[in-house]
């Protein structure tokens, strides 16, 4: 029996360089990698030999005859995906990572940001070239989004920060927690002391929603709701009230909507365990809403998120997931087709579309509902959030989270592109400062899960790795110990977890 790839891959790939068959796909360069939600693993050609479980770091490969309930569904995709696909492909041309002309100094490279672009771009730094680290980050807890993003019911995903926290241990990486670039250290002392700088600081803002009474107490973004959620040392405990929520409105149809919406609407004591804030899981088992609305501003065809999270959703225990009815929803999910894996509207072929009555308090039991064609215009209350006009009605709720996306800000001393809140580049190279370079979300705007970041930090190491076998790099003055000294005498804050 072979192995399947279930709902926390994050296609990094890691799965496709240890495969003695070739058969997993697609793989990078192959025409849907980069799109596709999760890879597949051909049954046919599968060996049984494991070492792709082995290698995967969020536990998303499993033996295709253990999975059971909702996650039978991914051996099946598995084989229709092949269906009619080559059992043999090509393999796809191995990648020789760049390395330095013998002779070459050993680079010292400072990476700002302790995330997954920033994670991955040392391990190539180091696996490429004697490079010697430095990573520093302004909290003091590192991780980035793996830490203080993805949901805390994602278990294995979160796996992943474990061999992040292996690599900050490498004996050529030195760390810097709490220590902010921009405050506590400069752009230009980073220079001085290092060949290259990376930034890897992510896009940690929200989109403004932008409609009167977003303010209202009650009305938060995502960014800051789900850092409450995940203990984010700057969300304090009693950020969010949920005293007398019957009905939350969510806004967006990203993933991040889909997290908030399940955190709000499962049974609280299913979370207990995982890692959600204690604050936070006390909240909701006062007082979590009964229903949670989310709004989609366009179609179910256009809605972003992906099919794992929503297959996730279908299957919440306790939780129904319904579609509001409506004109244009009817009619978008008439014209879907089940047969064809891109239609998007399709996946919610079997979610039963229902009217729903959002001016009265919600009906008995836990629901999620799908409101699509649907934009918030004004978030009203007296001293709180007590109802949300939308283009298409009002709805009665005392809690909105805008799930709109989240937005790079400018870092000093470097360019920045305010339409797309990113820092312009040329493959990850920063042209106007030279020896400074930008991967993750920084670089690439905010989208796309962790694995993404491994192709991104490959790109950015390459440049990196072509400028210092050119000598385009400059010479610091200054030395790896200055810059320690310099950390330990300037930064004010506690140097938690620094080595
Ligand atoms: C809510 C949420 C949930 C997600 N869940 C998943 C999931 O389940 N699966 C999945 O595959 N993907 C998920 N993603 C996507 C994934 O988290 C991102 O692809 C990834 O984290 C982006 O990596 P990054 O390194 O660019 O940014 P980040 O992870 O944001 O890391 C940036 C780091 O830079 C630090 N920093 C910022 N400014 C400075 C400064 N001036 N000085 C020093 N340090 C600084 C920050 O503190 C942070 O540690 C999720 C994203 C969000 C928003
Ligand atoms: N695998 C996981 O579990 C997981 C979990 C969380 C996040 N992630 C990843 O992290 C990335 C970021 O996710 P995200 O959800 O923040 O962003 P996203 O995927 O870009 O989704 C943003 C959503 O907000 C909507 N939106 C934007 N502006 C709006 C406005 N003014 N009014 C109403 N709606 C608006 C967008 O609709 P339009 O399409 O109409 O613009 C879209 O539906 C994604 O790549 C996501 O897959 C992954
Ligand atoms: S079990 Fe072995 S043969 Fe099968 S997909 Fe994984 S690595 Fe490839
Ligand atoms: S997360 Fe990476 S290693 Fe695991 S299955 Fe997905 S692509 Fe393969």
């Amino acid at each position: 029996m072979a192995y399947a790839i279930t709902q926390t891959c994050c296609t990094d790939a890691s799965c496709i360089a240890v495969c003695p068959v070739n058969c997993i796909h697609p793989a990078p360069g192959e025409p849907d990698f980069g799109t596709t939600d999760v890879l597949y693993v051909d049954p046919r050609t599968c060996i049984d030999c494991g070492a792709c479980a082995d290698a995967c770091p969020v536990d998303a490969v499993k033996p295709a005859d253990t999975l059971t309930g909702p996650d039978a569904v991914y051996a099946e995709r598995g084989a229709r995906y092949y269906a009619d696909r080559d059992p043999n492909p090509a393999w796809t041309e191995p990648r020789i990572p760049r390395s330095l002309p013998p002779g070459t100094p050993a680079p010292r490279v400072a990476i700002v940001g302790t995330g997954p672009a920033a994670c991955y771009t040392a391990q190539e730094l180091l696996r490429c070239a004697d490079a010697e680290v430095t990573m520093i980050d302004r909290l003091p807890v590192a991780g980035g989004l793996v830490r203080f993003g993805v949901a805390p019911d994602h278990v294995g995903t979160r796996g992943i920060g474990e061999s992040f926290a292996a690599l900050l241990r490498h004996p050529r990486v030195r760390t810097h927690l709490g220590v902010e670039v921009g405050t506590d250290v400069t752009h230009a002392d980073l220079v001085r002391h290092h060949h290259a700088v990376v930034y890897a600081v992510g896009a940690a803002a929200p989109r403004p929603l932008g409609v009167p009474g977003a303010d209202l107490p009650g009305s938060l973004p995502a960014t800051r709701f789900v850092a409450w959620y995940n203990d984010h040392p700057e969300a304090p405990a009693n950020l969010v009230d949920l005293t007398g929520v019957r009905r939350a409105v969510v806004v967006g149809n990203g993933n991040v909507a889909l997290d908030v919406a399940r955190l709000l609407a499962v049974d609280p004591d299913s979370l207990a365990g995982t890692g959600i804030a204690a604050h936070a899981l006390d909240a909701l088992r006062a007082g979590g809403p009964r229903e949670v609305v989310v709004l989609g501003r366009r179609g179910p065809g256009q809605a972003a998120y992906t099919w794992p999270e929503l297959h996730a959703l279908k299957h919440l225990p306790g939780v129904r997931l319904v579609v509001a009815d409506s004109p244009e929803t009817r009619a978008a999910l008439a014209r879907a087709d089940p047969a064809d894996p891109t239609d998007h509207a399709a996946l919610l072929h079997d979610v039963p579309i229902e009217p729903v009555d959002f001016g009265s308090a919600p009906p008995p039991g836990r629901r999620i509902v799908l409101s699509f064609s649907c934009a918030p215009v004004e978030v009203r209350g007296l001293g709180r959030v007590s109802s949300v006009r939308t283009t298409t009605g009002d709805i009665d709720a005392q809690l909105l989270v805008s799930a709109i996306g989240y937005r790079g800000t400018p870092l000093p001393d470097l360019p920045f592109d305010e339409a797309t809140g990113t820092v312009p580049h040329d493959r990850g190279r920063v042209e106007a400062a030279p020896g400074t370079y930008v991967v993750g979300w920084i670089k690439r705007g905010p989208s796309g899960g962790i694995g993404a970041n491994r192709l991104c930090a490959q790109e950015t190491a390459d440049s990196l790795l072509t400028d210092a076998s050119a000598g385009r790099l400059p010479t610091p003055p200054g030395s790896a110990r200055d810059f320690r000294r310099l950390v330990r005498g300037g930064a004010p804050r506690p140097m938690a977890g620094a080595r």
